[in-house]
């Protein structure tokens, strides 16, 4: 039997290589967060199935993968996906929900925690042996517990944040989303708000929603405005959902006190990005979901993913817009 041709363009476990070999001739090819175009495209032209992680596949890709199929993608955001296009051209194309919600979560609370007692600053004094220093009142933090978490964005993560910060630390927690969630209300005693009150309110305000038009900037220079001065906003969505530029503002004006960072307007974030020199913002390199178990979750659930769609089945995980 003729296998179905397919390119991997990220590195994965050796069991999801293996079990992609069972029904796939592969190829990996390790662009290492760089894509050379070139040699890309050239892979592409008998590929049926990629099997990637923030690649762009819009019109220009897919003119030179005239048999591609599937798009796998391994991340459960899909804003590297020209939706239109791939419509257009009957690509479908495919996501990892839910097996990350805990994980995000989890590093979510990292940074909340991290940016309320500054512990990346606090290690840092550690670190140069000036403990003595540190015990000042100037480097006191903010308490997480009993404060007002504002979550824009109630999808599955979110609710994985909201669910932490009711059980675990009492917060009260607001929520802004495109639908309410009675239920979720019901269950965990959490409240939907207007964008403004939430903003208004807030003393911890996390990014949680998708990439979309709808959604690039949904905080911008006006909502920064409306936020409290002792204000922490969390970003592990996309960097694009916050206009940095106005981030950045907010940060050097003391409009808001502090952010912590998964997720940057351009990626690997520029070494001359302000937000790297601001002691009050604590950033990570994109690792929302960077666990041994979850990554590898994520991986065998987009190789199954791949592997359906290639067979001439409906993947489970075929995102809502290509259906
Ligand atoms: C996702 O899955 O979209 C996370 O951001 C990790 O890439």
């Amino acid at each position: 039997m003729i296998k179905p041709k397919v390119l991997i363009t990220k590195t994965i476990p050796k069991e999801v290589e293996n079990y992609i070999a069972q029904h796939c001739d592969y190829k990996i090819r390790s662009f290492d967060g760089k894509i050379d175009k070139e040699l890309l495209f050239n892979e592409l032209q008998d590929t049926e199935g990629l099997l990637t992680s923030g690649t762009k596949i819009n019109e220009e890709l897919l003119s030179h993968a005239p048999k591609l199929k599937v798009v796998s993608n391994i991340s459960v955001g899909y804003n590297n996906f020209d939706l239109g296009c791939m419509k257009a051209r009957k690509v479908m194309g495919t996501n990892t929900p839910g097996v990350l919600d805990d994980t995000v979560a989890d590093l979510v609370f990292a940074l909340v925690l991290s940016a309320a007692r500054r512990i990346s600053e606090l290690d840092a004094y550690v670190k140069k042996g000036k403990w003595r220093e540190s015990d000042n009142e100037n480097l006191f933090g903010v308490d997480v517990h009993h404060s007002t978490l504002g979550i824009i964005g109630m999808g599955r993560i979110g609710e994985t944040i909201a669910k932490r910060a009711r059980l675990g630390f009492d917060m009260e927690v607001l929520y802004y989303n495109r639908s309410m969630k009675p239920k979720i209300e019901k269950e965990l005693g959490v409240e939907y708000s207007s964008l403004e009150d939430l903003l208004k309110k807030s003393d911890y305000i996390v990014v949680m929603t998708p990439l979309t038009k709808e959604t690039e900037h949904i905080i911008d220079y006006k909502e920064f405005d409306l936020m409290k001065k002792s204000a922490i906003v969390i970003n592990a969505s996309r960097g694009k959902t916050i206009n940095e530029e106005a981030l950045i503002d907010a940060l050097k004006n003391k409009r808001i006190l502090a952010a912590g960072l998964d997720v940057y307007s351009v990626e690997p974030v520029n070494l001359d990005n302000p937000l790297l020199k601001m002691p009050n913002v604590v950033t990570i390199p994109h690792i929302g979901s960077a666990t041994s178990k979850t990554r590898f979750d994520m991986s065998m659930l987009a190789a199954k993913n791949l592997i359906i769609a290639l067979s001439g089945h409906t993947p489970p995980n075929l995102v809502p817009e290509l259906k």
